[in-house]
């Protein structure tokens, strides 16, 4: 396979060369959280954003059932056949893909093959929903070429689908729904139980949000992950026998919480819990607070929420709060946090527009000390969600 000089990728007409006429082009963004962190699969609400950055799928039909692969970042070319997309370890970022032609297959939306080629911005495996990104992009570019009208929601629910069930990760719907319906300069409030969705505006004033990769491999994330959930529904098990009706760990309010002190006894339920009903009134206040433009209190449940998530709910470790400290204490930094599932991944914090240089400069002497790590920043605006966008195709 040749490389594009000019890119230093391969290019798609080295991956499937031919007429360009009947070839399309898609995009899904990734996503941060503002906040609301692991109160998705609790029922709760959570408020994350799209970003700029995000995966590129090229795509080519194809008639004779074969579909292959390819992403430029894993350098890796996968070939299987329409009628046999099981789950193959050795198949790698591919299996994202198959994992939601299997979902949409099952919903009477099959394709006849088709070369499906991937480049991305997106740092994998760093907490900003590449894998959402990957599986949204392909779901929505199989249902244009399948021309199956699904809604969006229907589109973010099979990718979650497709990641419980063929990826074997319980995650929640944020991820899926941020990426599916982002939108430009706005961040999205979702209930994460009756799925209703508000925009809200992103006016950051004199301040901007900085994403910091803690560059710590993550391990063990997908364990500790189902770990919580079913900590938190062991929790919930023992609240019901309380409050009959409770659905949700984040519907209890902050009344019944106090009010359940001698039911949930057992220390580490009692800290989880803690945390998805502090958090869960954290995105309420976070809300109002971007709503009336009181950015410092803003920052000030950022930094509660990094605590909890911390000490609480116990999904950041060394290198993440080592990060977080040092932006906590960084010129111009006026609130950050953890974001994502946490064990690694990024950060989040709000900055002095004014102050962004000093700001990484001081996150990086402070953090490369500590840990050895060099983070990586990136800035990005809050972007729309998944999209067409053959006609802007260059270079292909
Ligand atoms: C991951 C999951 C989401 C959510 C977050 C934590 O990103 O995919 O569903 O649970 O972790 O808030």
């Amino acid at each position: 396979m040749s490389i594009d000089t000019a890119t230093g990728h391969v290019n798609f007409q080295t991956f499937s060369p031919g007429d360009m006429r009947n070839v399309r082009r898609f995009f899904a963004p990734g996503r941060v959280n503002l906040i609301g962190e692991h109160t998705d699969y609790n029922g709760g609400s959570v408020l994350p954003v799209a970003l700029e950055l995000g995966t590129w799928l090229t795509v080519r039909p194809r008639t004779d059932g074969v579909l292959r692969f390819f992403s430029t970042g894993f350098e890796q070319q996968v070939e299987v056949l329409v009628d046999d997309l099981s789950f193959n370890p050795n198949h790698g970022f591919a299996n994202y893909p198959k994992g939601i032609l299997t979902t949409l297959a099952n919903m009477g939306v099959g394709l006849s093959g088709g070369d499906f080629f991937y480049h991305s911005n997106l740092p994998s495996g760093a907490g900003l929903s590449s894998s959402a990104a990957i599986e949204v992009v392909t779901g929505y570019a199989a249902v244009a070429l399948a021309g199956y009208p699904l809604a969006f929601d229907e589109l973010a629910r099979a990718a979650q689908r497709a990641e419980n069930e063929y990826i074997g990760v319980q995650c929640g719907i944020m991820d899926q729904f941020s990426v599916t319906l982002g939108k430009q300069n706005t961040a999205l409030l979702l209930d994460c139980d009756s799925l209703h969705t508000e925009y809200i505006p992103l006016d950051l004033g004199d301040f901007m949000l900085v994403i910091i990769n803690s560059n710590k491999q993550r391990s063990l994330t997908e364990s500790a992950y189902n770990e919580r959930r079913q900590e938190c529904e062991r929790a919930l098990a023992v609240l019901q026998k309380q409050w009959t009706g409770l659905n949700f760990l984040a519907h209890l309010s902050e009344v019944q919480w106090e009010a359940s002190q001698a039911t949930l006894t057992e220390p580490v339920l009692r800290r989880r819990v803690r945390h998805i009903v502090t958090e869960q009134r954290r995105v309420v206040d976070a809300v109002a607070t971007l709503k009336v433009g009181n950015l410092v209190e803003f920052g000030r449940l950022l930094n509660a929420s990094h605590s909890s998530l911390r000490d609480d709910f116990e999904v950041s470790g060394w290198e993440l709060d080592t990060l977080v400290a040092a932006a906590q204490g960084a010129p111009g930094c006026i609130g950050a946090r953890m974001t994502g599932a946490g064990f690694g991944g990024c950060a989040i914090a709000l900055v002095s527009r004014e102050r962004v240089r000093d700001f990484r400069l001081h996150v990086t002497d402070q953090y490369a000390a500590v840990t050895g790590l060099v983070p990586s920043f990136y800035e990005s605006g809050a972007g729309a969600g998944v999209r067409e966008v053959t006609e802007r195709m260059q270079n292909l």
